[in-house]
């Protein structure tokens, strides 16, 4: 596992973004992972930059989601579809038809992710995986105690996320959904490379147990340390528990 510390959340962004880029340009049909939440808001402006200034082509590209609420119409303003398409799809070149992401409006769910992992082995598999970590240590909606090797499926959301998660929905937790569709450990530990982004001392736990602690179903996020190219892009701040000594970015 190569672990960078950064400044802050912009520079993470940015090296995050320049880890994007470089494997787009060797391989402009990329298959990306994307993920959702506050972390990799600034990787996605970074690239929204670099497709508007700098030309970034999207236009091959096909993104798999990791996850989404059951319940939420697509165009509920707090589903992940309206948060893919506000803060990147919209804005980029990519072509609709090479966007995945779960629904969770369907009625056979059980079917759903059998398609959503049998989609992403038809498109050669993910060979970029951006990740965000929640404070409980999961990946994806891979709450504690979920299976190393798990794929695609629902999973019932634990307290701490839908806590977390209350404040995009007016501070109401009864209002966050209790389910989520998810790609599993298994399938997340299948992409070819990983970027795992954390910024803000509520990480810092959850990255010392994942950086420095046991692997452990209870700790989902410390299934990386098996990839043989997993990369962790924190802030000072996430990292401020990490004991060992490791690579720093200065950008
Ligand atoms: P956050 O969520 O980026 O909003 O902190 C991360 C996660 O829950 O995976």
């Amino acid at each position: 596992m190569r672990v960078i510390i950064v400044k802050n959340y912009d520079s993470m962004s940015k090296l995050a973004a320049k880890f994007v880029k470089e494997e787009l340009l060797k391989k402009p049909d990329l298959v990306l992972g994307l993920a959702t939440g506050s972390t990799p808001l600034g990787l996605y402006k970074e690239l929204i930059r670099m497709h508007k200034e700098e030309g970034l082509d999207f236009s091959k590209v096909t993104t798999f989601n990791l996850d989404e609420y059951i319940g939420l119409p697509k165009d509920h303003p707090e589903s992940y579809h309206t948060f893919m398409w506000e803060n990147l799809f919209k804005h980029i070149n990519i072509n609709p038809s090479n966007i995945y992401i779960p629904d969770g409006t369907v009625e056979d769910i059980k079917a759903h992710c059998i398609w959503y992992e049998e989609k992403i082995a038809e498109k050669g598999g993910i060979d970029l995986q951006i990740l965000g970590i929640g404070r409980d240590g999961h990946i994806g909606f891979n709450e504690p105690g979920s299976s190393l090797a798990s794929r695609t499926r629902i999973k019932t959301l634990a307290r701490e996320t839908r806590e977390d998660n209350a404040r995009f929905f007016g501070g109401d937790i009864n209002k966050v959904p209790k389910y989520a569709i998810t790609m599993g450990i298994g399938t997340i530990i299948e992409s070819r490379k990983l970027i795992l982004l954390a910024s803000g001392v509520n990480k810092r736990d959850a990255i010392k147990k994942t950086v420095e602690g046991p692997i452990t179903a209870m700790v989902p996020a410390s299934m990386i340390q098996i990839h043989p190219r997993a990369i962790v892009i924190i802030d000072q701040e996430a990292a401020s528990l990490l004991e060992r000594e490791y690579e720093t970015w200065e950008g």
